[in-house]
């Protein structure tokens, strides 16, 4: 009997020393950032959408696909219908089989999905010294932390600490669990022009680029926030008109 009850309490603390953060190779906790969709009232800025999605096409599409959005999902940024049809038909997609079996080359349609960068996950592996760039339609959502997470990483590249030795290829980002990240830092200030003439900082293609992916994440989001909202409002008129009730009802009572 206390063989079992010591045999469980060393399986009770190696689990619950294998939960701990492991020391030094365990990445940093991201700094807060302020989000206009944050909070109970946030919403999207729809200019920040429109240049983070510019950041997105002009930079990241380079490597990263975005799966679960089509051309026409890019409406609710503000674009027009014409804009969303321009924006399709730069892209050269696959589609078929045709009547003679073959599958042929077309322009993009706003109901295509955004167009991958790679055929297949070999074909992304191979041209990324062997790593896998993730798609980002969910990213903001996979990670702890996500629009923090993501900001700090695309932000935060320095030269790695003497203690530090890189394996080949490898970049050093103390955000990144374990310090390396096979993805190059991929914003160098000016990497895209703004129709808007905002400047076209790091920091500023970071944090709108962080936005459309969290829109990317989560499109309901402000409808849900707006519902929450309506629902308190609502429970807070009804508590009111009840008390109301409540003393009318039991007014003669004595
Ligand atoms: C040249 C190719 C390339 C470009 C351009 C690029 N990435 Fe990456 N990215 C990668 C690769 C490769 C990985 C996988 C890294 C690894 O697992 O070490 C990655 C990983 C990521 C991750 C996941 C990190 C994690 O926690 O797993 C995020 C988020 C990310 N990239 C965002 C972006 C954003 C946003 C942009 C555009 C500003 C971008 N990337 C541009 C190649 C690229």
């Amino acid at each position: 009997m206390r063989k079992i009850v010591l045999t469980a309490l060393a399986v009770a603390a190696a689990c619950f020393a294998g939960s701990l953060p492991a020391s030094s190779s365990e990445a940093i906790k991201p700094p807060s950032q302020s989000w206009g969709f944050g909070g109970i009232f946030g919403t999207f800025d729809r200019a920040a959408l429109q240049r983070g999605f510019h950041v997105y096409k002009d930079v990241c599409a380079a490597c990263h696909s975005m799966n679960l959005l089509a051309y026409r999902n890019l409406r609710a940024l503000g674009f027009s219908e014409d804009e969303v049809k321009g924006i399709a038909a730069e892209y050269e997609v696959t589609d078929g089989p045709n009547d003679e079996g073959n599958m042929f080359q077309r322009a993009g349609r706003p109901s295509d999905r955004f167009k991958a960068p790679f055929a297949n996950e070999k074909a992304a592996r191979a041209a990324n010294n062997g790593a896998f760039p993730p798609d980002l339609s969910l990213m903001i959502k996979a990670r702890p932390s996500g629009a923090n997470y993501v900001h700090a990483l695309l932000t935060g590249y320095e030269p790695p600490p003497p203690s530090v030795k890189l394996m080949e290829g490898m970049n050093y980002n103390k955000f990144f669990p374990g310090g390396q990240i096979a993805m190059a830092p991929p914003l160098n200030a000016d990497a895209v022009t703004f129709g808007d003439g905002t400047p076209a900082t790091v920091a500023q293609m970071s944090k709108d680029v962080v936005t459309f992916l969290a829109w990317a994440a989560e499109p309901e989001l402000e409808v849900r926030k707006q519902m929450g909202v309506k629902v308190i409002l609502f429970l807070i008129v009804l508590t009111i008109m009840l008390y109301a009730a409540k003393r009318r009802t039991w007014a003669g009572v004595h």
